[in-house]
């Protein structure tokens, strides 16, 4: 016979038994909690899961508002005592900077700049702007004087800076050249941490610290207009976001703006971190890549609300893509030449006000084409991208065997979703190209090319309220 507890304590066990569950539910929450907390911030599940929940969150609540664009600035900054400009180059690419230089209008408000390399300027031979004397500072030598490297002589890059260095000093131009050419873009990677730990020597009072290549350009009114909505007492880490989930990071050419709270956290208070991106620098293809993840490690992630204000496009090939028809923009990059910089900056010279991305076609003089009414195409230019090359992989869609341009017109309204401009080539198999952006574009031999006009015309309705 079965022994049955009387129902008083029988329901005091059961009682007993929730009591011991929700404890343990607790405890388990808890500590999963704490665990959560231990974690380091550049753990592969940390990352994942705030990836996607930051996902998530841009989803359903969309981006911040950019009423600021117009508005009198929250926090009125000036950029000649305010911003450090950081401007990198090479050995084989120094021809630029003087191009950089002269493409600031008379009227830049940049005063302040650091300019560093893979080499050291010569007495006498320094960069000028308005009588200020601009040395090349070689951080990639400061890199490697690290104690941390003190063991890596041998590395192959060691070895290449050391062949660079050499040549330079032998004096034989042509030499050295090649040798930048072939090797300069590794050296690269060596600059950033080294740089950085520079500028905030030389300028620790600097609110913001932007870091750009000698052929990147900065548009200062939107710049400008979008720090001053900005405290850089808090981590800021702004930029174009490229990478995988386990290290966005923000594209070097695009520009990187830097918040002097996070320079100070970074350089002050996170020593150990440094040194790690230090020993990490020679193994590191990217150095833009290891900025990131060396900031990820203090705890302060690129901001990815502002990426669609910065490009890594020259003017006429930046993408006016949907999502940003109305924001401001305020970086070009892959300005290689030097007349392309100066002619850039002239473009610029007289504009005060923030520029939109939707303002590039008026930057080029040229009426924006679907504002005529008319149903346009144009002939021997491209608005989808590269027309060099006919390289259908940066574009999302491309038919052959289309027989007309009208035809690769229609194809662009029955996609409309994928489809903001169309070009079409009886080249590479009567190509038609479709693109969810379109660019100013340049002029191509036989394409003819055009617009998605509804879905851009009612995009561009959206622009009116400012
Ligand atoms: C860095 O520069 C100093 C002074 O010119 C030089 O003595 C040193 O060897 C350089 N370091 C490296 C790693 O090349």
């Amino acid at each position: 016979m079965l022994f049955r507890l009387p129902s008083f304590l029988w329901r005091r066990t059961r009682h007993r038994l929730h009591v011991r569950l929700r404890t343990l539910l607790y405890v388990t929450i808890g500590g999963l909690l704490f665990a959560w907390l231990c974690l380091p911030y550049d753990n592969t599940i940390r990352l994942a899961i705030r990836f996607n929940v930051k996902r998530i969150q841009a989803a359903l609540g969309g981006r911040p508002s950019e009423n600021w664009v117009f508005a009198p600035p929250r926090r009125p900054i000036n950029l000649r005592e305010d911003a450090l400009v950081i401007v990198k180059t090479g050995y084989g690419t120094q021809q630029r900077v003087q191009a950089w230089f002269e493409s600031l209008s008379d009227k830049s408000e940049l005063h302040d700049f650091l300019l560093v390399g893979d080499y050291t300027s010569q007495p006498h031979k320094h960069f000028v702007y308005r009588g200020q004397e601009l040395p090349v500072h070689d951080v990639v030598n400061q890199t490697l004087s690290q104690k941390v490297l003190s063991n890596q002589q041998m590395h192959p890059r060691v070895i290449k800076y050391q062949e660079l260095t050499a040549a330079i000093e032998s004096g034989d131009k042509e030499h050295s050249l090649e040798l930048a050419k072939s090797s300069g873009w590794e050296l690269d990677a060596l600059k950033f941490i080294s740089a950085l730990e520079l500028a905030y020597a030389k300028f620790p009072y600097k609110k913001w610290f932007i870091l750009v290549d000698d052929d990147t350009y900065l548009i200062q009114p939107s710049l400008k207009q979008f720090l001053s909505q900005l405290d850089a007492e808090h981590p800021y880490y702004l930029g174009n976001v490229v990478g995988s989930f386990s290290a966005r990071f923000a594209h070097g050419g695009s520009a990187i703006i830097l918040s002097h709270k996070t320079m100070r956290n970074l350089l002050l208070k996170n020593q150990p971190v440094v040194s790690r991106a230090h020993s990490e620098t020679l193994s590191e293809p990217w150095g833009d890549r290891l900025l990131a993840r060396t900031l990820i490690r203090t705890g302060v992630f690129l901001d990815e609300r502002w990426s669609h204000l910065f490009s890594g496009e020259t003017p006429r090939l930046s993408k006016i893509r949907a999502d940003r028809f109305c924001s401001p923009i305020l970086s070009f990059h892959s300005l290689h030449s030097p007349k392309e910089m100066v002619a850039t900056g002239k473009l610029y010279q007289d504009v005060k006000k923030p520029v939109l991305w939707i303002d590039l076609w008026e930057m080029f003089r040229a009426p924006a084409p679907w504002r005529s009414g008319v149903q346009t195409v144009r002939q021997n230019w491209d608005h989808v991208g590269d027309p060099e090359t006919g390289d259908p992989s940066t574009v999302s869609t491309v038919w052959y065997g289309v027989k007309t341009a009208d035809e690769c017109a229609k194809k662009c309204k029955t996609h409309s979703k994928v489809c903001m401009a169309w070009a079409w080539s009886p080249k590479f198999g009567n190509q038609c190209r479709v693109s969810p952006w379109m660019t100013v574009g340049h002029e191509a031999e036989h394409v003819q090319s055009g617009f998605n006009e509804p879905r851009v015309k009612k995009l561009e309705m959206n622009c009116f309220p400012y």
